[in-house]
């Protein structure tokens, strides 16, 4: 926890207060978020707006915006390029290859965040020349990450560590140490050290479609199933209830054989585990 909020602890009364303000001003419904995280959230709002739950109630009654910020402030976004670099050694030897030859492959990232990880798999694709049969949909409950995302353009130096996960997952393989490839980083992203960024290149941020999308709705809003949805380190927020929803959600909207790649340390629980085949981390969707 946060040593400025270390003080502050709602009671499950609070956050019941919190979710049901938030529910009847909005059409947002975290009453299926997980407890302790989401109190924790609540949590640090209250100690950035040096309030109480009684006044962050009463603000978002009064300014309707307000309850779309609170909203996006629940949320966290904390995500990298080439996140886990296991798992991506995994999709790039073993999951993508296996869809080749399709004429099309459509991926969902759900819960893309700032969009690192969909640049992460854009970079992917075209160095195993697919990039041109690939439809890249990606979508967020938070539209000012979808922003960030859009525009392709990162900390360098906060997020330093990006060339090393870069170079590991595009130069390495872990199946056959004496492989090497030298790829250059500016064939995907313009380095600025002085204006301190990295900017996807413009083939890249042109091709993915970025949606809002509150997976709590259990809508694919895309009219299209897919042969790979990514929704990693999203689930860990909700409660078994609203996962297995999700869960659904993702059956009913993958290819049979399609995959589900869920964040390294997740996992699915539940009735839903048996419509698919346990593959590590991810889900291949039973025929
Ligand atoms: C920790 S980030 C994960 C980003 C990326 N998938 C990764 O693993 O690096 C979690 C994302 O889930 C989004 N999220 C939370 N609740 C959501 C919901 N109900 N519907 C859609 N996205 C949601 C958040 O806004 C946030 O951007």
């Amino acid at each position: 926890m946060d040593s400025e909020n270390r003080e502050i602890s709602i009671s499950n009364e609070d956050a019941a207060l919190f979710i049901n303000a938030v529910k009847n001003q909005s059409d947002y419904d975290f009453s299926d978020y997980s407890d302790k995280s989401l109190k924790r959230r609540i949590e640090k709002i209250l100690s950035d707006y040096k309030t109480d739950v009684y006044g962050i109630v009463s603000k978002m009654r009064k300014e309707p915006e307000f309850v779309e910020k609170v909203v996006k402030e629940v949320t966290v976004n904390t995500t990298e390029l080439f996140r886990d670099v296991s798992a991506w050694h995994n999709i790039k030897f073993r999951i993508l290859p296996k869809f080749k030859d399709n004429n099309v492959i459509n991926i969902w990232h759900a819960g893309c965040s700032t969009g690192q990880e969909v640049y992460s798999m854009l970079i992917l694709l075209n160095e195993l020349y697919l990039l041109d049969k690939a439809k890249v949909y990606a979508t967020d409950i938070n539209t000012d990450v979808i922003e960030v995302a859009k525009k392709g353009v990162y900390k360098y130096r906060f997020n330093i560590g990006y060339l090393d996960s870069f170079d590991k997952v595009l130069k390495e393989n872990p199946f056959n140490y004496d492989e090497h490839k030298d790829i250059s980083y500016s064939k995907y992203f313009d380095i600025d050290k002085a204006q301190d960024t990295i900017r996807m290149k413009p083939f890249l941020r042109e091709k993915p479609v970025f949606r809002k999308l509150d997976l709590v709705k259990g809508e694919n809003i895309f009219y299209t199933k897919f042969d790979i949805i990514l929704c990693r380190n999203v689930l860990i927020y909700f409660n078994n209830k609203l996962q297995n929803k999700v869960f659904e959600l993702f059956h009913k909207s993958l290819y049979d054989g399609g995959y589900l790649i869920l964040g390294i340390h997740e996992s699915m629980l539940g009735p839903m585990t048996a419509k698919f085949e346990k593959k590590g981390t991810n889900y291949v969707k039973k025929p």
